[in-house]
């Protein structure tokens, strides 16, 4: 668990109230393949209990900058703060211990083992939890109930939790290891198209999924291509423009042809994304 903003040691904006802290943050990162620039300068601020929504063109950068929140990858400047403190996140096991659970588009899902087991998988980089302990000494019949009960809480709707997931859909795939992330008490949920190989309805499920995860004390940003799905279901999205963050719109005070235009560049950045970037030292 974190501490909660009120009781958290060290803010790094000390202007900031302790609570106005996002959950996550990411400032100036940077991250480079080679000579390709991948990211030139990205910041991100996710803000508790929303769903913000990340867009760009393809090789914008989106990809690189979830992977380095989720260390997956690492990035070459930059500040990623967690309630207002600064963390490293050096490798995946670091973003999960720091509540971060990333669902990625290959979910690695175990096709031979049933649902409840499969929300499970995965336990083992918390290890050091006292709490997991108590999760290994629990028998099969409280995994099920468990499983269940989060299912359930998020209207997941899946055949059986007792079998296979080999023959579930994309969509209930998904929607498993969304269930993963609040079963294991994360609090930040980074998915990357999640949406992109599903059909209508089952894009439709996982939306819904994705809608609902504020009420559980998650905050979630997610990468879609979808303008009208994002509009539906995110509270703000930040535009990525070329390997940097050119603007970030509350969904409610814009609209898709706006968004589109950022993501053109047909739209300017913000004056205050250009200033931030020649007046700040990199
Ligand atoms: N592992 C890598 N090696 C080399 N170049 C990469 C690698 N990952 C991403 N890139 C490059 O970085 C840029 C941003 O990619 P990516 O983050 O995947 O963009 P997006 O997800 O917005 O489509 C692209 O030019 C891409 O080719
Ligand atoms: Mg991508």
């Amino acid at each position: 668990m974190h501490p909660t903003a009120s009781l958290s040691p060290v803010t790094a904006s000390p202007v900031a109230a302790a609570g106005d802290a996002p959950v996550l943050e990411a400032q100036h990162v940077e991250r480079r393949f080679g000579a390709v620039v991948a990211i030139a300068d990205a910041s991100v601020a996710l803000r508790r209990h929303e769903v913000l929504g990340l867009v760009g063109d393809n090789g914008a950068g989106k990809s690189t900058l979830l992977k380095i929140l989720s260390g997956v990858l690492q990035a070459d400047a930059g500040r990623i703060l967690l309630e207002g403190s600064e963390i490293h996140i050096r490798r995946a096991q670091d973003a999960m211990e720091a509540g971060i659970e990333t669902v990625y588009q290959d979910l690695a899902l175990v096709d031979t083992m049933s649902a409840y087991q499969n929300v499970y998988l995965g336990r083992e980089p918390l290890a050091k939890s006292p709490l997991l302990r108590l999760f290994n000494l629990v028998d099969d019949r409280a995994m099920r109930k468990r499983s269940r009960e989060v299912l359930d809480a998020l209207s997941v709707k899946i055949p059986s939790i007792n079998v296979s997931v080999k023959g579930m859909s994309g969509g209930q795939r998904q929607c498993l290891a969304i269930a993963r992330a609040i079963l294991w008490g994360r609090k930040i949920v980074i998915l990357d198209e999640p949406t992109a190989a599903l059909g209508v309805r089952e894009t439709a499920q996982v939306l819904d999924v994705i809608r609902d995860l504020r009420k559980h004390d998650v905050s979630v940003i997610v990468v879609s291509h979808n303008m009208a799905q994002l509009m539906e279901i995110a509270d703000r999205i930040t535009v990525m423009r070329l390997g940097r963050t050119v603007a970030t719109r509350v969904v409610k005070d814009t609209q898709v042809s706006e968004i589109v235009g950022l993501i053109t560049g047909a739209i300017g950045a913000d004056p205050e994304e250009e200033t931030r970037r020649v007046t700040t030292p990199a």
